[in-house]
């Protein structure tokens, strides 16, 4: 609950800093007043224009119909690396630090210029233009982000799929969005383990009919099966192209990527972002958010599986000729104390990562950081959960020295950029609170009937307005967009999450208020889980839902029905287990199983959830209303075999 600590602006921050406080009021304000005249001034002043916009938005929440600088012509990689090349082409654009903590390389904007005009040229050459779907499924390697950019280049739409997904959720994503052609590595090494790449690859294409090409890059050396005529290896390709390739100009509302996440339903949902609006917002919030200036290392420890690598490890900072490092390996390997160890020797100014680490080496002591000098550091970041006040203290005393402003930054797969987030040089901080509205946003909190709450108070979190990054579509299934997001509050964007304002205008960000859990930072749908459990022969029926977890945030806990006659096992409960690790990837599997005889149902047959939570959180003697169940007897069991969590 309300955290009474605030933390001022240190002085030395705000003295330099882009944005102070002073700024921030009368900016913000302004962004509300005058969007039109307030975001034309951000399009020209961080994205450079083919073709200047006839109209800067036009937006009606009623459709779901989003436009931003309509009639606007760009190409986002020539203004993520061409446009660096006259002025900072030997500066350093990537640092890329390996798993094995004795290989890191240096990229710069005229070398990583090179190697995407490269890749466009092997892409063209394969078929791949303007509009074609490509799969990138890649560990954190340099030719990630190169993937990306040479996409982007000639107007293809990236799709990339995290490396910790599963065969399975690959080919679901390769088919939703029809994509042409996959790029790959053999294996990845994450803490010297290897990743099978490319024989998840092989599992998934083998139901892919569409993809024509795979291009493989070579990362680990390890044995690979190899399919004649479909399969090319990367190097070779791109030794072989051309380093000369034009850019393709891009209407601002032409799509960029499609990006898959977790809804409350069971099918993941392609979030499609396009061009102009999500580069402006992309550039202005990583210089603004974390106060960026011309030379400092920056590190976004985000995988470019999610938004967080897409919007701050490559295109925010990119467009802004920062320098961003890219880390293939794991906080923990070969020690807990290699966020550190990294920060010392690329002497990182900026650095960004989410709860779930910082919680998990809170837990293993003050040692491994303080065998650290850190001296570079400036600014802290966090991002894609709540960050509890004990896990903030910790980063802000321990790991900054109490030196460095720590920005939570709340945003979605769907806002595409920071949305509420403290400013360093502007915001006093509170610990555990995400603070105030980015320029531009107007955000809101509604009551349950959907009405504004003015002031303090609680209730769902919603914006009353359109932003330049906000997502345009799903894939292929606009009434699912419109259905999701714009019907449940008529006139508002509805994020799924709760939020508390208090007094000073602080949004606290509460979690969740859908079928949607937060495990580690990754968001993973319940029903989603629970189509993979019902796919094993013996399951009659699974519920799936979160409990509060000391690391990951929320871990997941799952009831399960057997169908009639068959009895729980150990193994049964490792087979599913293995299942959902399998069909959805590692990160979603199960932390508890309860074998149960039957789950708790209104008359009507709803499953209610709210009860199975608060078993699975260990709140007993606050199950709330218990009375339109259909059998009461039912919840006496379930409590009873509860299983101990957390
Ligand atoms: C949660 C990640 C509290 C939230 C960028 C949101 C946060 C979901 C924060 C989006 C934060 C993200 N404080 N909660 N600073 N950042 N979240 O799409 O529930 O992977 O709806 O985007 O993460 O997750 P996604």
């Amino acid at each position: 609950m309300p955290h009474e600590k605030v933390y001022p602006v240190p002085p030395q921050i705000a003295a330099r800093a882009h944005i102070d406080a002073e700024r921030y009021r009368t900016l913000y304000a302004r962004s509300l007043q005058d969007p039109d005249g307030f975001w034309s001034e951000q399009a020209e002043r961080f994205i450079t224009w083919d073709r200047r916009w006839e109209q800067v938005c036009d937006w009606d929440f009623q459709r779901a119909h989003i436009r931003w600088f309509e009639g606007g012509r760009l190409n986002a990689c020539v203004n993520c690396l061409d446009r660096h090349l006259d002025t900072r082409g030997d500066q350093t654009a990537l640092i890329w630090e390996s798993d094995d903590p004795a290989v890191s390389r240096r990229f710069t904007y005229r070398e990583l210029h090179a190697q995407v005009c490269r890749l466009a040229n092997v892409l063209k050459n394969h078929g791949i233009g303007k509009g074609d779907r490509v799969c990138i499924y890649l560990p954190m390697i340099p030719e990630a982000a190169v993937a990306m950019l040479a996409c982007a280049r000639i107007g293809a739409i990236h799709s990339v799929v995290f490396g910790g997904f599963s065969a399975e959720a690959l080919r679901d994503r390769i088919l939703d969005a029809d994509c042409r052609l996959l790029i790959t590595a053999d294996e990845g090494l994450r803490g010297a383990k290897h990743v099978p790449l490319k024989a998840n690859a092989d599992q998934a294409l083998s139901e892919c009919p569409g993809i024509r090409t795979v291009l493989v890059v070579r990362r680990s050396g390890g044995e690979i099966g190899w399919t004649e005529g479909r399969d090319v290896w990367y190097h070779e390709a791109v030794a072989a192209a051309s380093e000369d390739c034009p850019p393709e100009s891009m209407e601002a509302e032409d799509p960029l990527f499609i990006l898959y996440t977790s809804g409350s339903t069971g099918k993941p949902k392609g979030v499609l972002h396009t061009t102009g609006g999500y580069m402006v917002y992309a550039a202005m919030t990583h210089k603004y958010v974390f106060d960026y200036h011309d030379g400092e290392i920056y590190w976004c420890t985000a995988d470019v599986g999610w938004v967080t690598g897409h919007t701050y490890l490559v295109y925010g900072p990119l467009a802004n000729g920062a320098v961003t490092l890219m880390f293939e390996g794991v906080p923990t390997w070969p020690e807990p104390d290699r966020f550190w160890q990294v920060v010392d020797k690329h002497q990182v100014n900026i650095f960004y990562t989410a709860p779930t680490a910082i919680r998990a080496l809170m837990r293993l002591g003050e040692d491994y950081v303080k065998r650290t000098s850190r001296r570079s550091l400036r600014i802290l970041g966090t991002v894609g959960e709540p960050i509890n006040p004990e896990a903030w203290e910790w980063y802000y005393h321990v790991v900054g020295e109490e030196r460095c402003p720590i920005v939570d930054t709340w945003w979605q797969t769907e806002t595409g950029g920071h949305m509420i987030t403290p400013l360093p040089g502007a915001t006093p901080l509170k610990p555990g609170s995400a603070a105030w509205p980015f320029f531009g946003v107007e955000a809101v909190i509604l009551d349950d009937k959907g009405k504004e709450i003015e002031g303090p108070g609680e209730g769902v979190l919603a914006i009353k307005r359109a932003w330049p990054a906000q997502a345009r579509t799903l894939y292929g299934n606009h009434q699912r967009f419109l259905e999701t997001y714009f019907k449940p509050y008529p006139g508002y964007y509805f994020t799924g999450d709760g939020a508390r304002r208090d007094e000073d205008g602080y949004f606290w960000i509460t979690g969740r208020v859908d079928d949607v859990l937060n495990v580690s930072g990754h968001r993973l749908g319940t029903a989603e889980i629970e189509s993979a459990l019902v796919e094993h022969p013996a399951v009659a029926e699974a519920a799936v839902v979160g409990f509060p977890h000391d690391i990951k945030g929320q871990g997941i806990y799952v009831y399960v029905i057997l169908k009639e006659g068959l009895q729980p096992s150990e193994e049964l409960q490792r087979e599913l287990i293995e299942l959902v690790s399998r069909d959805i990837g590692p990160i979603a599997k199960p932390d508890v199983i309860q074998f149960a005889r039957d789950l708790p149902k209104t008359r009507s047959g709803k499953i209610m959830r709210r009860i199975l939570r608060k078993i699975a959180a260990g709140q007993i003697d606050d199950l709330g209303d218990t009375s339109t169940l259909a059998d009461p007897s039912v919840v006496e069991e379930l409590i009873h075999n509860r299983i101990q969590a957390g």
